[in-house]
């Protein structure tokens, strides 16, 4: 086990081990900020690192047992390590802001199950929650009054939100909603912006950010052309090709879609005009303004980006943390445009599991947590601390770098920026990032094995995870 020590910070490995999920402290948002000490990000540290034993042999059989059982040993594509190399690592438990693999190494963990983990993994009061909701069942496919609580929440919370149909992940959302847009406007074309992931569903996988370029793939053969004529495609922050495509193709775009803040293609802030003239040239030519808030949602702030932005789409779909870790998604609008799905109206989408109560009480109970006061400047503290450390150790070292974040979400790159499209993003040295990730999951930090994904931080990290993953950050940059 590495032992790091960071003048002003005292930090024990040993002492992370304690918050193992068998233990009966979880770290709560309270915990963390009560033992949480400010340190400036601009850090003195001494490292000194005790060569930990650091093996994945357990993993491995695990996962080459995988490739014959499961297309490439996995249930979703980016998990399998290809763009960083080596092998991905088994994992055995999650609590707080901690994992453990199966050969028990522990990590600091910044993917938190790509998203949902935002208050922490495996909380105490979100698992009794689910314990006590399984008593009655784990699924009705009929109403129950844990839809309505967690229908209101969502509605008070998001802005462009009247109404809202619970899906079971954020594929299936965006493919509700853009089948909504279509009823509604009765035309047929999309804009979607390079790099933007909206999930896996055909019209989308055009120039469709994470996945497919970590993998490589222009497009997914099995996608008919038919699927994807419809799709119009323009680079993000780039309102010129915006306009030039309503022009062209006047009166037929029934929406324009986008990640409002990009993680798909690592992080990439909007432009701070970019949003505000979407809403506007959407509004000009009798479009739907689509906010992908699947991964932003619940994240940026309470209200998602649009409350963050000031910018109020029409239609918005959600997922992950309205979940708490478990399947969910969602879609909602204007009650205008949400009255014309299935069965208040003709547009029809259904679902066996929509709305189960396991994924209800999760994602009530992952928003109680987040309405408390603070959560979004802890997530802007420590999340501002760790980006700004990154990039401050990378610099040092030599490497051309930039990065940047919004409260729970962040990325860098190694360039020197400034990054506001995927061509831009894909200047980053994507070598050198498969180098460092292998480094930081030696150091007992895992970060998403992929340059070209966001990363998230929760209620759960406290300064100490932070000023251990600078240390071990500034370790790994000496070495790549
Ligand atoms: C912005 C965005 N939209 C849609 C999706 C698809 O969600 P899911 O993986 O739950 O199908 C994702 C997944 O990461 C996403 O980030």
């Amino acid at each position: 086990m590495a032992a790091i020590s960071a003048s002003g910070v005292g930090l024990s490995w040993r002492s992370k081990l304690s918050q193992r999920p068998s233990s009966s402290s979880s770290s709560s948002y309270g915990s963390s900020r009560s033992s949480h000490r400010r340190v400036s990000s601009t850090i003195k540290m001494t490292v000194s690192v005790e060569k930990k034993n650091f093996t994945l042999q357990k993993s491995e059989e695990i996962f080459n047992a995988a490739k014959d059982l499961m297309p490439g040993g996995v249930n979703s594509p980016v998990r399998a390590f290809k763009s960083v190399g080596g092998q991905p690592i088994v994992i055995d438990s999650v609590k707080g802001s901690h994992m453990w693999d199966v050969d028990g190494n522990e990590y600091i963990d910044y993917v938190g199950s790509w998203g949902p983990a935002i208050i922490g993994h495996a909380d105490d009061e979100v698992l009794a929650a689910l314990a006590e909701t399984m008593k009655k069942g784990t699924s009705f496919g009929a109403p129950c009054v844990l839809e309505n609580v967690l229908a209101e929440m969502v509605i008070s919370a998001v802005p462009s939100i009247e109404m809202v149909r619970f899906v079971n992940s954020g594929t299936e959302a965006c493919m509700g909603v853009l089948r909504l847009a279509r009823a509604f406007t009765g035309r047929q074309k999309i804009i979607k912006f390079e790099g933007c992931y909206h999930g896996h569903a055909d019209p989308f996988l055009v120039k469709a950010g994470s996945g497919v370029a970590t993998l490589g793939l222009p497009d997914s053969p099995g996608v008919p052309k038919a699927a994807t004529s419809d799709t119009l495609t323009s680079p993000y922050n780039d309102l010129q090709t915006v306009k030039d495509l309503f022009e062209t193709h006047k009166g037929e775009i029934a929406a324009v879609i986008l990640e409002p803040v990009v993680g798909n293609s690592g992080f990439i802030a909007p432009k701070p005009e970019f949003l505000n003239a979407l809403r506007q040239i959407t509004k000009e030519n009798g479009a739907l303004l689509i906010f992908d808030e699947v991964m932003t949602g619940f994240r940026l702030s309470y209200g998602g980006a649009q409350e963050y932005f000031g910018i109020t789409p029409d239609l918005t779909t959600l997922g992950k943390i309205i979940g708490g870790g478990l399947p969910v998604g969602a879609y909602g609008g204007r009650r205008e445009i949400m009255e014309m799905v299935a069965p208040a109206g003709p547009m029809y989408q259904a679902g066996t599991l929509s709305g189960n109560p396991l994924a209800m009480t999760a994602g009530i109970h992952t928003l109680k947590r987040l309405k408390e006061p603070g959560c979004y400047q802890y997530l802007d503290r420590i999340t501002g601390e760790l980006i700004q450390g990154i990039l401050d150790v990378g610099k040092r070292a030599g490497h051309e770098m930039c990065g940047g974040y919004i409260n729970g979400m962040f990325g860098f790159f190694f360039t020197g920026g400034p990054v506001y499209s995927f061509e831009d993003a894909k200047k980053s040295d994507t070598a050198k990032f498969a180098r460092f990730y292998r480094g930081m999951l030696e150091e007992g930090v895992y970060f998403a094995p992929s340059q070209f994904e966001a990363g998230f931080t929760s209620l759960a990290h406290t300064s100490e995870d932070i000023q251990w993953t600078i240390a071990a950050a500034e370790k790994v940059f000496r070495k790549i």
